[in-house]
């Protein structure tokens, strides 16, 4: 069985991914340098601990030229933080990301699934989006993973590189066995943050803006659960292995936006308890609104979500905080 290379396997996306590689009888490897990652999160695969975009790393570990895919999910991908600090953002996102892409090229592997972002599209000027939308990102973030997604287009038309570049919108959720899910040693996304303040019972969640055009002045997004994430990676392997996708980009989202006050209410009904929060100045570089339209994935992946609710993707997010109050550190 061919093997695949996940960069950044460990991290929360990207370890439900190995999961349902596994499960579905692919071979991962994973490369992460655990900055963001976990061990414990990938169980007994396979883990080449250094930075994806060592190249002599990525010589050795494609050497055996087994490796027929590269799920490229190692990142930087926090908004704020790339407006705070672009320099971090085009050095991991793009420079380490091309290397990679010079590896991928010298071993002659077949093609790339490529994490994107809602943040490639900027402030929209319509809803939902759609893939062929204008692309201006309003972030460091968006704009570098932007300009891979525009590298991988040239190699595939020089090179013939296959590449699925899929654009998620807002991942949340963890598996639904509870054993692995989002820990970040510095936590900034909204559904894990309002958790812990209802879990840990002090520190009021900052809600970002209350005068952004939309129905109640606080942004609004599109929640879409890790696990349908993972799949829109299987079917997007398949759809390259057997050429019926050479190159192409896709959203993944439910299509239905809930803002930040919405998604507080939600958590509270979930939780039992009502999530303590406080209002804050707007954030830098955050769109009012990111709603997806995932017809695209639909018809040329077959993808549709299997857990669209709001109430559902909270609920598998606090069942694993539950059991794991402390992420990895506390052991099953
Ligand atoms: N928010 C708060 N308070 C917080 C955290 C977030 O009000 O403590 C707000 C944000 O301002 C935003 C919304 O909640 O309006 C969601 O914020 P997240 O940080 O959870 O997620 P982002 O929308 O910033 O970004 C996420 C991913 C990006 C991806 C983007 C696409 O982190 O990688 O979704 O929609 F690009």
């Amino acid at each position: 069985m061919p093997k695949i290379l996940v960069t950044g396997g460990a991290g929360y996306i990207g370890s439900h991914i190995v999961r349902e590689l596994t499960r579905s009888g692919h071979t991962p490897v994973v490369i992460d340098n655990l900055s963001q990652g976990h061990r414990a999160a990938i169980g007994s695969v396979p883990l080449v601990e250094a930075d994806f975009g060592d190249s002599a790393v990525l010589d050795r570990t494609l050497a055996d030229g087994e490796f027929e895919f590269v799920v490229h999910m190692a990142a930087s991908c926090e908004v704020g933080e790339s407006v705070a600090d672009p320099a971090a953002y085009y050095e991991n996102n793009l420079l380490r990301s091309l290397r990679l892409l010079e590896a991928v090229r010298r071993h002659a592997v077949r093609g790339v699934v490529f994490s994107s972002t809602a943040a490639v599209y900027g402030e929209p000027e319509q809803i939902p989006i759609t893939e062929d939308h204008p692309q201006r990102p309003t972030n460091p973030y968006g704009e570098t993973k932007l300009a891979f997604e525009r590298a991988l287009h040239w190699y595939r038309s020089a090179y013939g590189t296959r590449f699925v570049a899929l654009r998620y919108f807002n991942a949340a959720g963890a598996h639904p066995d509870g054993d692995i899910g989002e820990d970040h040693a510095v936590e900034t996304h909204l559904i894990p943050r309002l958790i812990q303040t209802v879990q840990r019972g002090n520190d009021p969640t900052p809600i970002f803006g209350n005068d952004y055009p939309t129905r109640d002045g606080t942004c609004v997004r599109d929640y879409v659960h890790v696990m349908d994430l993972a799949q829109a990676h299987l079917l997007a392997l398949d759809a390259m292995g057997e050429g019926r996708v050479e190159g192409e980009a896709f959203n993944l989202g439910n299509g239905e936006g809930f803002s930040v006050l919405e998604v507080v209410r939600t958590v509270g009904e979930v939780t039992g308890t009502e999530p303590a929060t406080e209002a804050a100045e707007r954030r830098p570089g955050d769109p009012a609104t990111l709603v997806a339209s995932s017809a695209l994935a639909g018809k040329r992946l077959g993808w549709s979500p299997r857990f669209p609710s709001l109430a559902e993707i909270i609920g598998t997010a606090w069942n694993w905080h539950q059991r794991r109050p402390n992420g990895f550190a506390d052991q099953p």
